[in-house]
């Protein structure tokens, strides 16, 4: 039996289901490259913001043992930097057939717009709005996931501003995530991403008594994460009429394939990367397959949806 792994995702076409997710890598196209040769059908950078940030200070990620707990503070170089890595990446992921999601984000709903307009230049195939993010600056209430209406405010500034494909990164972190979804695929966004981090958590370094990361607290993924995360794609993917990239723990072919069954067109990897390097990509599409051959599926949509 010959097997398809490849799939259209907002109507770009991926070699295969396994995409980077954005804030573990990708910050330099050099390392988009390796991710990609090591068999990543698309890799998302950095979440890119109009000005230059620092981040907080070491140590921003923890690996606890059953998962890791990181706040990084969105580190990146901004927006000058970027397009020009984004420009450098997509020349070379081009004929491996890679696609390259842009990740961006702002601190007011008015900057999603010249963010999403000035990184679209650089020619992403598409932009990933990250709304999500648990390890908030004091001065911000609330992120901008943890209620519809602004999360779909978000939604129109960046399709106002782009003439990419959409994807918009949402939050386990809230009451309904249905809502959330809704209303940002109300607002235009062509695809969800679920889920950013789950937290803010927070583990103590029992002997000061102080928090380990120099942030405070953090955002949880990993493993533990994946059980909140297949729920929350399972309830998205039966609410809204778009596509959905599934992420949340996904370390082998066994969990990308719970993330298909729950309805998920691709798999994001984060923190499996963490535990067993770039190769997982490659092990994870060897899994599915294998899995595919012993269910007699040709192609993922053969049983996309069919689980919950
Ligand atoms: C961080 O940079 O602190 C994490 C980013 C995210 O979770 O969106």
């Amino acid at each position: 039996m010959s097997i398809d792994l490849s799939v259209t995702l907002c109507g770009v076409h991926l070699p295969n289901p396994t995409i980077l997710a954005s804030g573990i890598l990708g910050l330099t196209h050099e390392v988009m490259v390796r991710v990609a040769e090591a068999g990543a059908g698309a890799v998302t950078t950095k979440s890119i913001s109009l000005a230059p940030r620092d981040g907080y200070p070491n140590p921003v990620v923890l690996d606890w043992g059953p998962g890791l707990i990181n706040a990084v503070g969105l580190s990146n170089p901004g927006v000058e930097v970027m397009v020009e890595e984004i420009r450098a990446a997509k020349e070379r992921l081009a004929p491996l057939g890679v696609r390259l999601i842009a990740s961006i984000f702002a601190d007011t709903i008015y900057d999603f717009g010249p963010t999403a307009r000035y990184v679209s230049a650089a020619g992403p195939d598409l932009i990933e709005v990250n709304i999500s993010c648990p390890n908030l600056d004091d001065d911000y209430l609330q992120m901008f996931a943890a209620d519809p209406y602004v999360a779909g405010q978000v939604t129109r500034r960046v399709k106002g501003n782009t003439d990419r494909p959409v994807l918009v990164k949402l939050s386990p972190n809230v009451t309904d995530i249905v809502r959330v979804a809704e209303a940002v695929v109300e607002a235009g966004a062509d695809g969800i991403t679920a889920v950013n981090s789950l937290g803010p958590g927070l583990i103590l370094d029992i002997e000061t008594g102080r928090p380990i990361l120099a942030h405070g607290t953090g955002g949880v993924s990993g493993p533990p994460l994946r059980p909140i995360a297949v729920r929350c794609v399972r309830d998205i993917y039966r609410a809204v009429d778009v596509p959905v990239v599934g992420m949340g723990g996904v370390t082998s072919g066994r969990d990308a394939a719970e993330m298909v069954l729950v309805g998920a067109t691709a798999v994001g990897i984060g923190s499996a990367i963490a535990y067993q390097g770039m190769k997982v990509f490659g092990e994870v599409c060897r899994e599915l397959e294998s899995y595919m051959e012993r269910h007699g599926f040709e192609r993922l949509e053969r049983f996309r949806g069919r689980g919950g």
